[in-house]
């Protein structure tokens, strides 16, 4: 069996370092906001190239409490992707603000700059790109639509941190980058966790307020604020596996390669490359109308895949009890026909051909029939 992802593989290697980490947490006992975590926000905001990293409690908190800071509230439109996964409009939705989906680019299936024009109003308050699978948005075009028109840009890197655009570091291009450590993500905890990152000193304090009631002294409150604050036994952990993050976005990359020339080809559509673009691969997704069997095939050689995303967000209940149900065609083409493969650093070479074999006899039986 090769699972789509096995995070216990990569604790195994790290067992002796996360161990003695959580330890002296344990003997130490400060288990929110302490050391660890000032630690951990400092080094994932240069990571990051940013100034400031405001750990809280989870990536859709970090999206939340992003745009509360810049004061998204109802009355107030943020356009954002159809084909994401479901927290990016939960965000917008519990600030009372509405989420308008536009279509996306379907090569990279991040939004279309040109069609996030076309949807800006005078309630627009804010641009949500999402760095789908850990390729980047492109930011170059949205941060020069939102400074043409006064917008806020939040990052939505939930799925991209390390990602690059002529190397500058995801979450580093708007007013503020949100990054999960969900346990399955390329930086991922024992438990939810999530960081934000900003420049801005002053949208730095105020999110430090926020993710703890508001509290700008001990018992003194300036706002009415939340609770959403990272544990220290995530930090300490967060702290160890970041050190070894670059390097396994690297194998994740060389992993990219191999699959882009084995099915060199094949009627597949690959992920997108540019020169210019550095991507994390948090997902490696290939997009096919023989997804569903393509998927039952592998799933039959015990192969771990899974289709990201089956349905687009305009798509889901939720949303149809709530709003009117847009037309996004490359949006709705793209849903159901990718299948994500094996991609994660502890996959070894020959698991790998193993995978690359099954889908290339897919394609030769497919072509029999
Ligand atoms: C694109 C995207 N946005 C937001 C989230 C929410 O992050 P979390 O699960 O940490 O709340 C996730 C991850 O699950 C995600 O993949």
């Amino acid at each position: 069996m090769i699972p789509l992802i096995d995070i216990v593989r990569q604790h195994q290697t790290l067992k002796g370092e996360m161990e003695r980490a959580v330890g002296a947490v344990l003997n130490q006992g400060q288990f929110i906001l302490g050391p660890n975590c000032q630690s951990l926000e400092q080094e994932i905001a240069d990571y990051c190239g940013t100034r400031y990293g405001i750990g809280v409690n989870s990536g859709t908190d970090a999206l939340f409490l992003a745009l509360h800071a810049l004061g998204v509230r109802e009355g107030d439109e943020v356009i954002t992707s159809p084909y994401t996964f479901f927290a990016t409009i939960e965000a917008i939705v519990h600030t009372g603000a509405r989420p308008v989906l536009v279509d996306i680019d379907p090569h990279h299936y991040n939004l279309d700059p040109e069609q996030v024009e076309q949807a800006i109003t005078a309630r627009t308050k804010a641009i949500l790109p999402v760095h789908l699978f850990g390729y980047p948005a492109d930011m170059k075009s949205l941060s020069s639509i939102a400074r043409r028109y006064g917008l806020h840009l939040v990052e939505d890197a939930c799925q991209a941190i390390g990602a690059e655009i002529g190397g500058k570091p995801v979450g580093s291009w708007g007013d503020v980058g949100c990054f999960s450590f969900y346990p399955t993500k390329n930086l991922g905890g024992v438990g939810d966790g999530g960081m934000i990152t900003t420049s801005d000193p002053e949208l730095c304090e105020r999110l430090r307020r926020l993710r703890t009631h508001g509290t700008y002294r001990k018992y003194h409150h300036s706002c009415f604020g939340f609770n959403s604050r990272l544990d220290e036994i995530q930090a300490a952990i967060l702290r160890v596996k970041l050190k070894h993050l670059p390097k396994w976005n690297l194998r994740r990359r060389a992993l990219a390669r191999r699959y882009r020339e084995a099915f060199r080809g094949l009627p597949l559509q690959l992920p997108s490359e540019s020169p210019r673009v550095t991507p994390t691969y948090h997902l490696y997704v290939v997009q096919t109308p023989h997804s569903v069997s393509l998927k039952q095939w592998l799933l039959d050689r015990g192969i771990g895949c899974e289709i990201y995303y089956p349905m687009p967000l305009h798509h889901q209940r939720a949303w149809n009890d709530r709003f009117p149900v847009p037309s996004l065609p490359r949006a709705e083409a793209v849903a159901g026909t990718t299948l994500a493969l094996p991609i994660y650093p502890e996959l070894s070479d020959a698991e790998q051909e193993t995978i690359i074999k099954a889908v290339v006899r897919f394609f030769k039986e497919e072509k029999a029939r």
